[in-house]
């Protein structure tokens, strides 16, 4: 008989439930050399604040709920469902994408980035199993059986469908994408459900290290594309992918994709879902016990944007109705001091291209912008003329083609670096850059 208290790590006294025991299977965290089979993942909740209280809501003030209100039980379970869902797809998404590492730094941080994700989804398979009884445990199944991109079966929401075929696309999954994760998992760790919120705190924790892999390494192309520019004294974008390293264009294209797509992410502009769900008390706002209002949000208004004609109209709306909009302008005003950080890479070199986060509108499929056709920077074009550009505002074939053609083996000597990216400022855990970050046996 297993040890199940010493297999799997956890700090929710999984020793003692037999049915747990029995549903999830063994697992350990590892921070150091481990063979992946080996792999074992932890179940982790920020300990529990007895005073907790629902902090929005009509329940607002009361103690937070230490198990599922009937009454909510069936949208917290499609809460907690919908955010698992995202988890493994990211995986799914990245799975070839060792086969091209840039470096065994790329290679070790790729793989911290699936296994945590892998953890998140666990994290979410253990509270429909503690919780939500038969139907989570079935949830929990369904969550295995669909896959990122199936035609049949596929993930939950759009952007987790998109293949990611290429460590530039990675990159910017990890910065915009991840980011998004962020901004759900701080909503979700307001719950009034209690052990929803204090496995989302502990999940940001590692959400914060996804970021940084994207930033960082979306940074560390950008440049590398500078250096080679500016050695060379070129700046036509076929010049450019002549010394082997991605122009600056392109790189702009991947962006507009990844942002417009995860925009789509946060749902329509106004949702009575959205707005039933704060209402509930059972997901809030980004740092909503740091706002200062009353939390209730009965007469507040917030501005929403909508195509009226060949125009784009602001409109108030009730601010309940517009939670989805207002979390995405919160991660928006994050993304773009993230822009502005690369920005800063390309001004440093001194030369003169800037990088732009392209009109919220541009390219969506879901809420008031989708359906129209927007240009990046907010005209509403007909189908027409927004096809004849297309491929200057998002990545073409001829684009992806070229980026895959960078990476088409992976670098794997201690400290060596692929062409089109340049070394990180620093290695992992105080470890040089010629460190053994994986092994290969
Ligand atoms: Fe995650
Ligand atoms: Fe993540």
């Amino acid at each position: 008989m297993i040890n199940y208290t010493e297999k799997i790590p956890n700090n929710v006294d999984l020793g003692r439930d037999r049915v747990l025991q029995r549903a999830l299977p063994d697992g350990w965290a590892q921070f150091d050399y481990i063979k992946m089979p080996e792999y074992r993942w932890g179940i982790f909740l920020q300990p529990r604040d007895e005073k907790r209280q629902v902090n929005f809501g009509i329940h607002k003030g009361q103690p937070a709920w230490q198990d599922v209100p009937g009454e909510y039980r069936s949208i917290l379970r499609r809460i907690i469902v919908t955010q698992g869902d995202t988890e493994p797809a990211s995986v799914e998404q990245q799975k070839m994408l060792g086969l091209s590492c840039p470096s065994l730094y790329d290679l070790r941080n790729i793989f911290q980035v699936n296994v945590e994700e892998g953890r998140h989804l666990w994290a979410m398979v253990y509270l429909l199993h503690r919780y939500f009884g038969r139907d989570g445990r079935e949830e929990a199944e369904s969550l295995l059986a669909r896959r990122s991109g199936d035609t049949d079966n596929p993930r939950i929401l759009g952007a987790f469908n998109e293949p990611t075929p290429d460590w530039l696309a990675f990159y910017m999954f990890t910065f915009f994408t991840d980011r998004d994760g962020k901004f759900q998992l701080c909503a979700l760790a307001e719950s009034g459900f209690d052990p929803l919120a204090r496995t989302c705190r502990f999940m940001l924790t590692e959400e914060a290290h996804h970021m940084f892999v994207g930033e960082s390494g979306v940074s560390r192309i950008i440049q590398r594309t500078c250096e080679v520019m500016k050695e060379n004294k070129v700046d036509a974008p076929s010049d450019v992918r002549a010394l082997g390293v991605i122009d600056l264009q392109t790189i702009q294209r991947y962006l507009n994709f990844h942002y417009s797509v995860t925009l789509d992410l946060y749902g329509s502009d106004v949702s009575s879902n959205a707005a039933n769900y704060y209402t509930s008390g059972l997901k809030g706002r980004f740092r909503e016990t740091k706002l200062e209002d009353d939390h209730i949000l009965r007469d507040a208004m917030y501005p929403v944007s909508e195509v009226v004609g060949d125009k784009i109209k602001t409109k108030q709306v009730p601010a309940l109705t517009a939670l989805n909009e207002r979390l995405r302008d919160d991660y928006i005003e994050e993304i773009q001091a993230g822009v502005d950080r690369w920005q800063r890479v390309i001004d440093e070199a001194g030369i003169p291209f800037r990088l732009t986060l392209p009109h919220k509108g541009f390219h969506r499929e879901i809420g008031n912008f989708a359906g129209h056709f927007i240009s990046t920077t907010g005209e509403i074009l007909t189908e027409e003329q927004w096809r004849s550009h297309e491929f200057e505002w998002l990545p073409s074939p001829k684009d992806y083609s070229y980026v895959q053609s960078l990476m088409s083996g992976r670098v794997a000597e201690l400290g060596k670096f692929a062409n089109w990216i340049a070394p990180p400022v620093k290695g992992v855990n105080g470890k040089p850059l010629d460190f053994q970050y994986v092994r290969f046996n």
